[in-house]
Parts: C-alpha cells; sequence; structure tokens
C-alpha cells in the first residue's frame, strides 16, 4: 500500500495540511486510492514535546515510507534556541539523511494570478521554470564550520565543498527533467570568485557532452542569474544550481508567480528498494507565525506539493493534473485567500474555504 508520513510542524504548517488530509481522504473515496497516513512532530513543536526538532524514532519512520509531507518548521518562539535543536534541524536532519540531493522548485504562474506578481504582467505571464536546487551539500553542511576564537576575536567559519559525484547525480536530475519540458538548462554558480564553482561547471559541461548531448545547456553567474530572472524569466526552462544559490534564488523565482503560498516542492533522492526515490514534498513557504491559527494561510503550496508527490512518488500523473487543474480552475474562478487580494479588494476566503472549493471542482472533475 502506498505509505505516506505527514509532517504538519509549525505555524500554518498544520493548518494547510489539514487541507491535503481531505484531498487524501477524496482520493480514498472517490478514487479508490488508499494512502496508509501516519503523523508525526517535526521542528519547534517536536521540540516541545520531545526535547528534539527531530525524533529518530521519527527520522526512521521517514526512512521507511514512500514519501514523506512536510508542513513548515519554526517560528518566533524558538528563535533564542541553541543552532542544534532549532526547528530548521530537523528539516536539515531529514533532507541530510535521507540523502535529498535533488530540490524541485516549479515556478509557474497561473493566468489567473498575473496581476498579482511585482513584475509587469508580460513578463510572468505563461511563465513555467524549474529550479533544481542542490540540497544536501555545500555550505550548509561543509566542515569545517562553527564560531572560533582567533587571537582576541571571534570568527565565523562556514565551508562550501562540492565533490564531483555530487555535481554529477544533481545534473542529471536537472537534464532528465529538461528532456520532459522543453529540453534547455541553465546552470549557475560564481566560478569568477570560487574553485568549487569552477568544478562545478566543469562537471555539468562534461555530463552533459557525454549523457546529454540532446539538451541545451547553458552557464550563468549566479549573481547575473538573479538580474535574469527578474528582467525575463520566460528565458529559463530548468535552472540546477548549488544549496546556497538555489536558496536565494527559488525565493526570487517563486515571487514571480504573485505568492509564496503558491509553490510546492519536491526533495528527492536515489530509488529504493520498490524503485521509488526517497522523498519529501513540502511547501516552500515558511510557518508564517504572523497568520498562524487564524484560518487565513493559502493551503495551495501544501496542496500542490502533494500533487508532486502523486506524481514523482506514486506514479499517478493523472491524478496529479486532476488536483493541479482543480487549482487553476478554483483560481480562475476568482477563489482568493488574503494573500491572493489584489489592491481591489474583496473577500478572502479561510484556509479551509479554499479546501472547500477545491475539493468541489474535483468533484465536478467526475
Ligand atoms: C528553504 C528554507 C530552508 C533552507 C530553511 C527553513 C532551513 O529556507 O527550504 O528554502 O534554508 O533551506
Ligand atoms: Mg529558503
Amino acid at each position: 500500500m502506498n505509505s505516506l508520513l505527514i509532517l504538519p510542524g509549525d505555524g500554518i504548517g498544520p493548518e494547510v495540511m489539514a487541507e491535503v488530509r481531505r484531498i487524501i481522504d477524496w482520493l480514498g473515496a472517490k478514487r479508490g486510492i488508499a494512502f496508509e497516513v501516519s503523523e508525526d512532530l517535526v521542528g519547534g513543536a517536536a521540540y516541545d514535546k520531545y526535547g528534539t526538532p527531530l525524533h529518530d524514532k521519527t527520522m526512521a519512520k521517514a526512512q521507511e515510507v514512500d514519501a514523506v509531507l512536510l508542513g513548515a518548521v519554526g517560528g518566533p518562539k524558538y528563535d533564542q534556541l541553541p543552532f542544534a535543536v532549532k526547528p530548521e534541524r530537523g528539516l536539515l536532519r531529514l533532507r541530510k539523511e535521507m540523502d535529498l540531493y535533488a530540490n524541485l522548485r516549479p515556478a509557474q504562474c497561473f493566468d489567473a494570478l498575473a496581476d498579482f506578481s511585482s513584475l509587469k504582467k508580460d513578463v510572468v505571464a505563461g511563465l513555467d521554470i524549474m529550479i533544481v536546487r542542490e540540497l544536501t551539500g555545500g555550505v550548509y553542511f561543509g566542515e569545517p564550520r562553527g564560531i572560533f576564537t582567533e587571537g582576541n576575536e571571534r570568527v565565523g567559519i562556514n565551508t562550501q565543498r562540492y565533490s564531483e559525484s555530487e555535481i554529477a547525480r544533481v545534473s542529471r536530475s536537472a537534464f532528465e527533467l529538461a528532456r520532459k519540458r522543453r529540453n534547455k538548462v541553465c546552470s549557475m554558480e560564481k566560478a569568477n570568485v570560487m574553485e568549487s564553482g569552477v568544478l562545478w561547471r566543469e562537471v555539468v559541461q562534461k555530463i552533459r557532452d557525454e549523457e546529454y548531448p540532446d539538451v541545451e545547456l547553458s552557464h550563468m553567474y549566479a549573481d547575473n542569474g538573479a538580474m535574469q530572472l527578474v528582467r525575463w524569466p520566460k528565458q529559463f526552462d530548468v535552472i540546477v544550481t548549488d544549496n546556497l544559490f538555489g536558496d536565494i534564488l527559488s525565493d526570487c523565482a517563486a515571487m514571480l508567480t504573485g505568492s509564496l503560498g503558491m509553490l510546492p516542492s519536491a526533495s528527492l533522492g536515489a530509488p529504493m528498494n520498490n524503485g521509488r526515490p526517497k522523498a519529501l514534498y513540502e511547501p516552500v513557504h515558511g510557518s508564517a507565525p504572523d497568520i498562524a491559527g487564524q484560518g487565513k494561510a493559502n493551503p495551495i503550496a501544501c496542496i500542490l506539493s502533494f500533487a508532486m508527490a502523486l506524481r514523482y512518488s506514486f506514479d499517478m500523473g493523472s491524478e496529479a493534473d486532476r488536483l493541479e487543474k482543480a487549482v487553476e480552475k478554483v483560481l480562475a474562478d476568482g477563489v482568493r485567500t488574503a494573500d491572493l487580494m489584489g489592491p481591489e479588494g474583496g473577500t478572502p476566503v479561510s484556509t479551509a474555504g479554499m479546501g472547500d472549493a477545491i475539493l468541489a471542482a474535483l468533484d465536478a472533475s467526475l
């Protein structure tokens, strides 16, 4: 049976995840697709109960299931905690121990929302790009790291480190995806100032030449990439980049689409025994503590993350299409959560109200 571990986490995580559970129930009732669902804590919620942002038992469970679905972690309540038990460490541990090296962050602009971007409509209308962010290496995990004493002052140290095999495997993920899209990859690094960037560029080019000669590859310095993303984002198809640049560039790409509340992500690793990749799905938005618990959050990013799970973990592409079309329909009908209200105003629906509308659109699709 298809198994799922749900980790709602902190802030708006539990609210948006509640709407995903309704979709899962709908699939069971209306499509005869059953999931074995378990639920546990991560982040601040786990710290409050277990004294750690990810309990070993939860980590073990995550390794066993077909896919993990995560809401969000973090909040001001935990800002003063020591680094080792911060909510974010729970998420980083999942990524690292499951070896989820390829983080897929699609940035798609729904027609109905083209006016919501802070950029001009013709720059973003019809936008459909995919950022592939390396997720288990680079400065996020490199050693040495820490705050050390040197002479009479302290220095903070983090290390950017990439091996050839780490670069090769994430670039393969990017080339594979490109073949199913518009067959174009742009790789971003800082080869002008960083040796890790020089190696990155060299390895990506080598993998392209030896294994994917049919895919068009270009290289860009990451700072120029940021500028090009806001100048004319439609020049890109797939962007492949390292962990830190990917963190920054994907937030930038997210805003092109109008709201961070819209963007899903998939973090994939190597295939397990059953042939499915190790996988974790999560919205790109954070825990949004300022609106948590008020029923205002937009559940779409989390729902679309579940659609990615249907596609990449469960080989249910047509069910994923159905869910994505339902979201598109609801947006075209003008259903809006508060984050999607334009200057002309209107009455936003609640988190559950958006869930109701999507379920109605799913019913109508049968
Ligand atoms: C992201 C987030 C995380 C990151 C945080 C929550 C650790 O910003 O997924 O983009 O920096 O990777
Ligand atoms: Mg980020």
